[in-house]
């Protein structure tokens, strides 16, 4: 498939836009410094809080943020366990409550959480962090996926 290019010039905290490349949703978020301060605080429940599986993303991508500018995160919206879209939940606090949640893609169909930057918790089905897709900057707010 071609890459595709995104204008983040408008996308304000908290915003998500929502391309397709490959036939796979990408979801391009930008993240408060609030959220970005809290990554880091997660990391004891999550699987694999430093994405040392490098099949979830290019080289490029390292550490907890998972991203190549801190703010923005770019992720195949697809549940790592069979497929599903999770849903962006900033403000959801599904079942059962963990006090550990701040937010981040939970997948509706088997309760699937990860965080703001699609790192998977423990004890749920998806195996995996989210996939992040190969991208670069053209410029500061050109992003192509691809
Ligand atoms: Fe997401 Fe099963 S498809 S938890």
């Amino acid at each position: 498939g071609a890459p595709v290019t995104a204008d983040i010039t408008g996308l304000q905290e908290g915003q998500r836009l929502i391309l397709e490349w490959r036939g796979q949703p990408i979801w391009i978020v930008k993240r408060s410094k609030a959220v970005l301060d809290a990554l880091p605080t997660l990391d004891a429940n999550l699987r694999d809080p430093e994405s040392k599986n490098t099949e979830q993303q290019p080289a490029y991508i390292t550490g907890e943020l998972r991203s190549i500018k801190p703010e923005i995160s770019v992720l195949v919206g697809l549940c790592t366990h069979l497929g599903c879209s999770p849903e962006m939940a900033a403000e959801i606090k599904p079942e059962p409550y963990d006090p550990n949640w701040k937010g981040g893609y939970f997948c509706p169909c088997h309760k699937s959480r990860f965080d703001m930057a699609g790192r998977v918790f423990q004890g749920v089905p998806a195996p995996t962090n989210l996939v992040v897709p190969p991208h670069y900057y053209e410029n500061d707010t050109t992003i192509v996926i691809g």
